[in-house]
């Protein structure tokens, strides 16, 4: 049926009731401009996504969508005003035989309804039955996971099933800025090659679904069944509250539960990390009291009825900013047996290098209270999970095999994560990191972080291999490969006995370069994103980023470095320390070079491999 009205251009005025109707909409889309801000979208069902156009730049509209006459739910979506920078696919197939209206309410004023037809987005509506989400932009990463389009924030929910790593994630589907937060889905037998799912949790009337995590329950403790899964989020609107959910199909839709909310608290309270206690036979529960600068400790048999036990952490580690997707577990301290807790906070701002970062505590956990362990000096020392820009909302998978402690977070930065120059699609997340637990030469215990073993299997071909390089003042240069962007993974052991610093640096033909610079003196590396390319979209995104190298012995430090098409990742070869920074070069880089200013030094054992793209 062509639904398409032609002729009515009546001016709304007053009081009228009159309707607009746009003449050329696509078929099936009929439009009825009701007011200077108000818009009927009347769509025929029978298709199985309506397109709709959007603009990064504009306010968002208001879009609530009534089925058979019934509200079913209200998006926000920047509709496109002046040019559509992309579209975005909104289900229809859920809504197959039924009758679906569009009650879109737009922000921006405008004058008259003439104005208001003038909008782009009108006449670029349509319904489809494709979308295509193949790549479009070069700063797509190629082998880190990333949504195939809209918003992403925090990875969370994260649990491993029958052989499959399930990655729950904050994301908005309707654009590529922070609004509709619902659990994003992608799953994985390998966790580098990632398919993606339709939506898993939807906001409903208690709020958007912000960051939580998922447990197995053989012992069916909560009573949905020994193969349920069984997630815990946030629910945010006007209050922060927490809500369960299950899902009976190994994650791929779930029930959200009648009895919500499970916990509430009068204060801004969210991202619940849950886990079973095998020690005291019972489950556990963080809640970041995030305002407070502090994460609530609850306990519970069923994972319904929580109990309060206590708070940690007010007055400890960074405080300058709200804390936000607790962690806890229990890891082996590397050489020793030793069993201690780690706690991870996250917190924004009041990272190391401003805005976002991830903090963690070492100690002990009894079930009830987590009692961190001190210095020499007798205070709790801060630490840093990662010593980036761009490393956030990191936590860790639920019921990961053979004893894993595998970790993934958000490869961005609360400063300007909505500022940086894609559109597509809006963050990726680090590789897969293993944790483990160190003895450093200060007595302390510190986190270590290696990628997670199956990210070996990306490599492709080695494309350059050097067994030892002596360099002094004049950089010795390789070529990266240039298959995919140069994405790659480089080895190098950089030796500098007489302690000259070492720099390592990418560039390419445009005058972009990232500099790392060791400093052996000072057990430092340095990493120099200020010429990285594209830099100017935010004033906080220039840097320069230090990680201690934690080394005892400080002439030799071995790294491990991904650079993927906009973010690279640098480790310490045994995980003493993780740096993940993101770049947008004009073009990409295309070679290394290496230099010492101030003495000689070697780099041995250099293997650059190209990496397969499994993005593309
Ligand atoms: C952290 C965070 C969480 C919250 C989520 C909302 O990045 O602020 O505290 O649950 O993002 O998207």
């Amino acid at each position: 049926m062509d639904k398409i009205k032609t002729g009515l251009t009546a001016l709304m005025t007053g009081a009228s009731l009159m309707m607009a109707s746009n003449a050329n909409c696509a078929d099936g889309v009929t439009v009825d401009h009701l007011g200077v801000n108000n818009t009927l979208v009347r769509v025929d069902s029978g298709r199985k996504f309506l397109l709709m156009p959007v603009q990064e730049s504009n306010d968002d509209a208001t879009v609530n969508i009534l089925v058979d006459g019934k509200l079913d739910r209200t998006l926000h979506v920047r509709l496109a005003k002046t040019k559509v920078d992309y579209c975005v696919p909104f289900d229809m197939e859920q809504y197959a035989g039924h009758d679906v209206v569009l009650n879109i309410v737009t922000s921006q004023s405008r004058s008259s309804v003439r104005d208001a037809k003038e909008d782009a987005c009108w006449s670029r509506f349509a319904l489809v039955d494709t979308f295509d989400t193949s790549n479009r932009e070069k700063y797509r990463p190629a082998f880190h996971h990333t949504p195939l389009y809209g918003w992403m924030n925090d990875p969370n929910g994260m649990v491993y099933k029958d052989g499959i790593w399930h990655l729950y994630y904050q994301w908005n589907p309707y654009g590529s800025k922070w609004q509709n937060l619902s659990w994003g889905h992608s799953s994985s037998k390998d966790l580098v090659t990632w398919e993606h799912h339709p939506v898993a949790i939807e906001p409903n009337g208690l709020g958007y679904v912000f960051s939580g995590s998922s447990v197995l329950d053989p012992d069916n403790t909560a009573g949905f069944g020994k193969d349920a899964i069984i997630s815990l989020y946030t629910s945010a609107a006007a209050s922060q509250i927490q809500s369960l959910a299950h899902s009976k199909d190994n994650g791929m839709t779930f029930e959200i539960y009648p009895g919500n909310p499970v916990i509430t608290l009068e204060s801004e309270a969210r991202d619940p990390n849950m886990f079973w206690n095998a020690a005291t036979g019972e489950w556990n529960l963080l809640l970041a009291h995030a305002l407070d600068h502090e994460m609530l400790i609850f306990r519970s048999p069923d994972l319904k009825n929580w109990t309060l036990n206590s708070a940690f952490g007010k007055g400890l580690g960074a405080q300058d900013g709200v804390w936000e997707c607790p962690d806890l577990f229990e890891l082996t301290v590397e050489g020793s047996g030793e069993k201690k807790w780690m706690l991870i906070c996250n917190i924004n701002p009041g990272g190391p290098f401003g805005g976002s970062a991830a903090q963690y505590f070492i100690g002990d956990f009894d079930g009830k209270t987590f009692t961190p362990d001190k210095d020499a000096d007798g205070n709790v020392p801060t630490k840093w999970m990662d010593f980036g820009k761009d490393h956030y909302a990191t936590v860790s998978w639920s019921d990961a095999p053979d004893n894993r402690r595998t970790v993934i977070g958000w490869m961005s930065n609360w400063q300007y994560a909505a500022e940086v120059p894609t559109m597509q699609f809006r963050s990726a997340n680090t590789l897969p990191r293993e944790m483990g637990l160190f003895k450093a030469s200060d007595g302390q215990i510190y986190v270590s972080t290696v990628p997670s073993p199956e990210v070996d299997m990306l490599r492709d071909r080695l494309v350059s291999r050097q067994s030892k390089l002596s360099v002094g003042k004049n950089p010795r240069k390789i070529s990266l490969p240039a298959d995919n962007d140069g994405i790659c993974e480089i080895l190098l052991d950089i030796d500098s006995r007489k302690g000259a610093p070492v720099s390592v640096m990418l560039s390419n033909d445009e005058g972009d370069y990232v500099d790392m610079v060791y400093n052996p003196s000072e057990g430092t590396l340095t990493f120099d994103r200020r010429k990285s390319g594209v830099t100017d979209f935010s004033q906080d995104f220039p840097a320069v980023t230090v990680a201690p190298t934690f080394s005892d012995d400080d002439s030799t430090l071995k790294l491990r470095i991904f650079v993927d098409r906009s973010s690279i990742e640098v480790f310490e070869a045994d995980g003493k320390f993780a740096m993940t920074n993101l770049v947008f070069p004009t073009v990409p880089y295309n070679r290394i070079s290496f230099s010492a200013d101030g003495g000689r030094a070697d780099i041995r054992n250099l293997r650059i491999f190209s990496i397969k793209a499994v993005n593309d």
